[in-house]
């Protein structure tokens, strides 16, 4: 049997080598085995098998019983839906959508999508960005970021230039280049295939709530944050630095802190200073999950002008039914690129994908229609002063942190002194469980205030519990958001203290 000929046909069943030709027997298959190699290898996860109610409840099924539950997506995923799940408009356009879609590879020719995507992209940035590009995931994005801020410098003539930095307790996706300018509790096990530590210097991470120091007034703080940015310049020879990376709001390693007044503006000017590139990660907070089309475009806490350089995006963009993000590109660097060699470096298979980037524009259109922004401007705001107001006597509630509806709680065992608790005990799993109990899934981490290795065992340091609920969620949304975190709050307190 030629297995090159019947091996589509024979799927579920096993091959065996015997005597240089294959041979079929029956496979036998272990219910209790994860045949899909993702998180847990040694149990089976619960499996979603589809949506209920609004669309924003996923139903849960546990493969071993067959039980099923519904539950409240109060994170969409990982910060992913910008419409709910099952998003009957689109959903319904999908064939259509795939019909009109053909595969088109990036070098020989673009596609009408990826095009129309683009300019309106562009169209809300209020001339800050001239052109964008599309990949599949955050991490690609970042990387291709990296390439275009190297390629910027070499069509400048400027060939010297291969350092980023970027942000201790950051996230800026899982590749090597991604993963070597965030910091992950993994990366020191990783460390060895990563860029050198030379390649990419860090500087403070962004967290008011621990490194505000008592009476320091917002301006130092922003001050402090600053002046380490310099000095790492300084440090790591300026004319070798291509880029500087930080995420525009924090996500998933902090727990959405926000910049403080000027800090962005003052980063931006240390960039043009030593020409660097400013590139903003906006993969998890951006395109409209903290308020604004761009985040960098708060008035409390943004650019006061203008925009950066590069920004990432991702998540939001495809609403989670394709897997779509990108790279937003200044003029700037669009035009050192036209002046210079006139072609951008580096293609994948998969860039500007036809079909994805025709989901994300219908998706984008639909936000902007239904001014789903503005939506999650209001209730956010209402979400977050709610939830404020029900933890004020909640003696485990640190903080209370975000922008949008993209909403943090850092967990702690003393209001006064910060102090969290002890790593042992799993808070992050016991956020989950005791949300999840009360019918909604939040994202729960623990390492917020950091990590170690002590004796080569991995110590994380602070918990958060993180909501991100699609766009158009509601006020009842909200109430329910915030008295399922109060009750667990408060149960943990009982519980804990
Ligand atoms: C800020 C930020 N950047 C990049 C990424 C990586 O995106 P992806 O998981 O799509 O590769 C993430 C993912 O959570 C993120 O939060």
């Amino acid at each position: 049997m030629q297995r090159s000929l019947y091996w589509p046909y024979l799927a579920g069943q096993q091959y065996k080598r015997a005597k240089g030709s294959w041979l079929l027997f029956n496979m036998t298959v272990d219910k209790n085995h994860h045949y899909l190699f993702q998180a847990k290898v040694s149990d089976r996860q619960l499996e979603c098998i589809g949506t209920a109610k609004d669309g924003q409840w996923l139903v849960l099924q546990d493969p071993k019983t067959g039980e099923k539950k519904e539950i409240y997506d109060a994170v969409s995923g990982a910060a992913v839906c910008s419409l709910k799940h099952g998003d009957n408009e689109i959903l319904s356009q999908m064939n259509d959508f795939a019909k009109q879609s053909a595969y088109t590879f990036c070098v020989a020719f673009s596609n009408t999508a990826a095009e129309d995507l683009a300019e309106f992209m562009c169209s809300k940035s209020e001339g800050c960005f001239s052109s964008a590009m599309f990949v599949c995931s955050g991490s690609e994005a970042n990387e291709q970021a990296m390439r275009y801020a190297v390629q910027y410098h070499i069509e400048k003539g400027d060939k010297e230039r291969y350092k980023f930095i970027s942000r201790t307790s950051a996230y800026h996706g899982y590749l090597v280049g991604a993963l070597s300018i965030g910091d992950n509790p993994m990366k020191p096990l990783l460390k060895k295939m990563l860029l050198s530590d030379d390649q990419v210097p860090k500087i403070s991470r962004l967290m008011p709530y621990r490194d505000m120091k008592p009476g320091m007034s917002e301006e130092e703080y922003c001050k402090m944050l600053l002046d380490n940015l310099e000095q790492t310049f300084v440090e790591n020879g300026p004319e070798k630095v291509a880029g500087v990376f930080m995420e525009t709001v924090s996500g998933s390693s902090i727990g959405n802190s926000v910049p403080p007044k000027g800090y962005l503006d003052g980063a931006r000017a240390i960039c043009e200073k030593y020409g660097a590139l400013l590139i903003l990660d906006e993969v998890m907070c951006g395109l409209g999950r903290c308020g604004y089309p761009f985040t960098f475009m708060d008035p409390e806490y943004g650019l006061s002008t203008g925009g950066p350089d590069l920004l990432t995006f991702g998540k939001t963009v495809g609403a989670g039914i394709v897997p779509l993000s990108g790279v937003m590109v200044a003029p700037k660097v669009v035009n050192a690129i036209k002046e210079g060699s006139g072609t951008v470096m580096g293609y994948q298979t998969y860039h500007s994908h036809y079909l994805n980037c025709t989901v994300g524009l219908a998706v984008q259109r639909k936000i902007y229609r239904d001014n789903l922004i503005e939506n999650v401007r209001e209730v956010g705001a209402y979400t977050k002063a709610a939830l404020q107001a029900a933890l004020k006597d909640c003696k485990v509630a640190g903080d209370v942190r975000g922008a949008g509806n993209f909403i943090s709680v850092e967990l702690v065992k003393d209001r006064a002194t910060k102090e969290s608790f002890p790593f042992e005990n799993n808070m992050a799993k016991v956020l989950q469980e005791k949300t999840f109990a009360r019918s909604a899934h939040f994202m729960c981490i623990n390492g917020c205030n950091g990590y170690e290795y002590v004796d080569g065992k991995l110590v994380q340091h602070g918990t958060h519990i993180t909501m991100a609920p699609a766009f158009g969620y509601s006020r009842e949304d909200a109430d329910f958001i915030v008295r399922v975190l109060a009750d667990t709050l408060f149960e943990i307190e009982r519980e804990y203290l």
